[in-house]
C-alpha cells in the first residue's frame, strides 16, 4: 500500500522488540513497516521511507556474520534513528569503535540528557530507561557528540545533528523506559516531519482502493470462520467490492452455542454479504467416530474442512482470489527468530489450506495490522463488539476440548457448559481481562448426589487464562464467587456433568488447549 514520504522503516537485525518499535510508531499515528536489514538499496529507496530504524539485535558488530545494512544507507539522506545494535553499527560503520563492555548492562537506568536537537523534547531530564546490551560504544564516528548518559553508559545517546542520525543504546519502544514513546513520536514527527495522520480510518480508504484496484471485477472466494480475522477481512473486501464477495462458512459441527446463527445474523442480515452456509455437522461427526487421539482429531477435522470448503467453492461457480485474515505477525513472525529473513516470510493460512489446483490468487488485506489494529478496524467498519472483542477459539473447535470420543451429545453438553461460562465471566466483567476462557469436556465421570439420588455423569475442566500473545499463559485468578456461580449453575442446567474443575496450569508447560 501506498505511503510515500510518510513511512517509517524499521530495519529488522534480529530484534525481539522489531515488532513493537512499528507498534509505538503507529501509536505516533505514522505508518511503519518491518524490512530484514539485508533489503537490497533499491527496494528501501523505492519506499521513499521519510526515516529509517535499526531495530536492536542479539549480535555483536565483532562476530563474523554479524547483520550489517547495505552501507548506502547511510548515503540515502533520510534520518535514522539506531537502537541498541543500531548505535554500534553507527560507531562501526562509520568509523568510531565498538568494544565489548567488562559486564553486560541489563535492566533499569536513569538517562540524563542535554538536548538541543528534538529528540528528547518534552522528556524529563534525568529519565527511566531499559538496557539490554553486550558491546559499548569507546569511539564515537566523526559528526556525532553525546546527548544523553547514564550510570554505567558515557555513550547512552548520540546525534550527529547535521545528517539526522540519532543513536540510543536503551530501549525506547519498551514500557520499562516510560517516556519511550514520546522520544519516538519525536523522531517520526520533529526529525522526520511525518504527519500524524495515519489512523484506521485513512486504512479503511487506502485498503478499499487497494482491492478495488486488485480485484478489478472479479470473483473473491473467503472463508469466514467467526473470529475476528477473518471476519474483518471479509467486512472490509465487501466494502470495497460488494457482491464480488463471497464467503463461505462451514459448520463442522464443533461450533460453539448460537455461533452459527450469530455469525448468518451479522454477515448476512446486517451486512448483505452473500453468505454459503455448509451444514456439515454429519459428515465431521461420521469421521470423527470412534477417535480420541488428539493429533488424528486435527488432522481429521482439518482434511474435511478443506475437502466441504473446496466442494463449496466449486458450487459457487468461478473464483479468482482467496481472501484470507493473515496478520502482520503472521508475515513477519519467522524474520527475527531465525535471522535469514526473506526466505522464511511466510504465508498463514487460516481456512486450513489453499485450495491448490482452483488456482487462486491470494487477497490478505489484513497483511500490514497487529491485532490489537485488527480490532480497531472492525469496530471503525461497524462490525460488533461480540465479534471484534473475541477471544481466540482454534480451527478444530470443540473437538479439541471434547476430550476422548467426540459424540454429538456430548458435544451439546460441552456447549452448554462452555455457554454458562462465558455468560458468567461477561456478567462478571471480566471478560476482557482475560485472554482466552474455556470449558474441556473430560473423558472421566465422577459419583455426585442430586437431589438425594446418586448420579454417575461426566466431568468439565474450566480454563482461563492471560497472556499477551499465546506463547506463555497464565492462569487467571477469578473471585472465588465466580467459580462458585459458574459451578453450580453447570451442575444445575447441563444434564450430564456433576462435577466442575478448574485448571491452574500456566503455559508452559501446560498449552491453552487440551489437545
Ligand atoms: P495452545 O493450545 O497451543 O494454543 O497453547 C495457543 C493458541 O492457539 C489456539 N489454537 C489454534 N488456533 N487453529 C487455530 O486457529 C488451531 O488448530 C489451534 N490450536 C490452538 C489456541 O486456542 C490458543 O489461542
Amino acid at each position: 500500500m501506498e505511503h510515500a514520504g510518510k513511512t517509517i522503516v524499521v530495519l529488522d537485525f534480529g530484534a525481539q522488540y522489531s515488532k513493537l518499535i512499528a507498534r509505538r510508531v503507529r501509536e505516533s499515528q505514522v505508518y511503519s513497516l518491518i524490512v530484514p536489514y539485508n533489503t537490497p538499496m533499491e527496494t528501501l529507496s523505492e519506499m521513499k521511507p521519510a526515516g529509517i530504524i535499526f531495530s536492536g539485535g542479539p549480535s555483536s558488530v565483532h562476530q563474523d556474520g554479524s547483520p550489517k545494512p547495505d552501507p548506502r544507507v547511510f548515503e540515502l539522506g533520510v534520518p535514522i534513528l539506531g537502537i541498541c545494535y543500531g548505535v554500534q553499527l553507527f560507531a562501526h560503520m562509520l568509523g568510531g569503535k565498538v568494544e565489548r563492555a567488562p559486564e553486560r548492562e541489563y535492566g533499569i537506568a536513569h538517562l540524563e540528557h542535554s538536548d538541543a536537537t528534538g529528540i528528547f523534547n518534552g522528556v524529563d531530564g534525568r529519565t527511566q530507561v531499559w538496557m539490554s546490551h553486550g558491546d559499548r560504544v569507546v569511539d564515537l564516528p566523526a559528526g556525532f557528540h553525546v546527548v544523553g548518559t547514564t550510570e554505567n553508559s558515557p555513550y547512552a545517546a548520540i546525534a550527529d545533528p547535521d545528517r539526522q542520525f540519532y543513536g540510543v543504546q536503551f530501549h525506547p519502544e519498551v514500557v520499562h523506559t516510560p517516556q519511550g514513546k514520546q522520544i519516538l513520536s519525536n523522531f517520526v514527527h520533529r526529525i522526520c516531519g511525518c504527519d500524524a495522520s495515519w489512523d484506521m480510518g485513512s486504512f479503511v480508504e487506502s485498503a478499499v482502493n487497494e482491492i478495488r484496484r486488485r480485484v478489478n471485477g472479479k470473483q473473491v472466494l473467503c472463508g469466514l470462520s467467526g473470529g475476528v480475522d477473518s471476519s474483518v477481512a471479509a467486512v472490509l473486501i465487501h466494502k470495497a467490492i460488494g457482491a464480488n464477495l463471497n464467503c463461505v462458512f462451514v459448520n463442522n459441527g464443533l461450533l460453539r452455542k448460537g455461533e452459527a446463527e450469530l455469525v448468518q445474523r451479522v454477515f448476512r442480515d446486517n451486512f448483505h454479504i452473500n453468505l454459503d452456509y455448509a451444514d456439515a455437522e454429519d459428515r465431521f461427526l461420521d469421521a470423527l467416530k470412534g477417535v480420541s487421539e488428539p493429533e488424528q482429531k486435527r488432522k481429521i477435522i482439518g482434511s474435511v474442512f478443506i475437502d466441504v470448503f473446496e466442494e463449496e467453492a466449486r458450487r459457487l461457480g468461478h473464483m479468482d482470489f482467496l481472501a484470507q485474515g493473515t496478520l502482520y505477525p503472521d508475515v513477519i513472525e519467522s524474520v527475527s527468530a531465525t535471522g535469514g529473513p526473506s526466505a522464511t516470510i511466510k504465508s498463514h493460512h487460516n481456512v486450513g489450506g489453499l485450495p491448490e489446483d482452483m488456482n487462486l490468487e491470494l487477497l490478505e488485506p489484513l497483511r500490514e495490522l497487529f491485532k490489537d489494529e485488527v480490532r480497531a478496524l472492525g469496530r471503525e467498519l461497524g462490525l460488533p463488539e461480540e465479534i471484534v472483542g473475541r477471544h481466540p477459539f482454534p480451527g478444530p473447535g470443540l473437538g479439541v476440548r471434547c476430550i476422548g470420543e467426540i459424540t454429538r451429545e456430548r458435544l451439546d453438553t460441552l456447549r452448554e457448559a462452555d455457554a454458562i461460562f462465558i455468560d458468567e465471566i461477561k456478567k462478571a466483567g471480566l471478560y476482557d481481562d482475560i485472554w482466552q476462557a474455556l470449558v474441556c469436556l473430560l473423558p472421566v465421570r465422577s459419583v455426585g448426589v442430586q437431589g438425594d439420588e446418586r448420579t454417575y455423569e461426566e466431568v468439565c475442566s474450566l480454563r482461563a487464562v492471560t497472556s499477551e500473545d499465546a506463547m506463555t499463559a497464565d492462569w487467571f485468578r477469578f473471585p472465588p464467587e465466580v467459580l462458585q456461580r459458574v459451578a453450580s449453575r453447570i451442575c444445575n442446567e447441563v444434564k450430564h456433568i456433576n462435577r466442575v474443575l478448574y485448571d491452574v496450569t500456566s503455559k508452559p508447560p501446560g498449552t491453552i488447549e487440551w489437545e
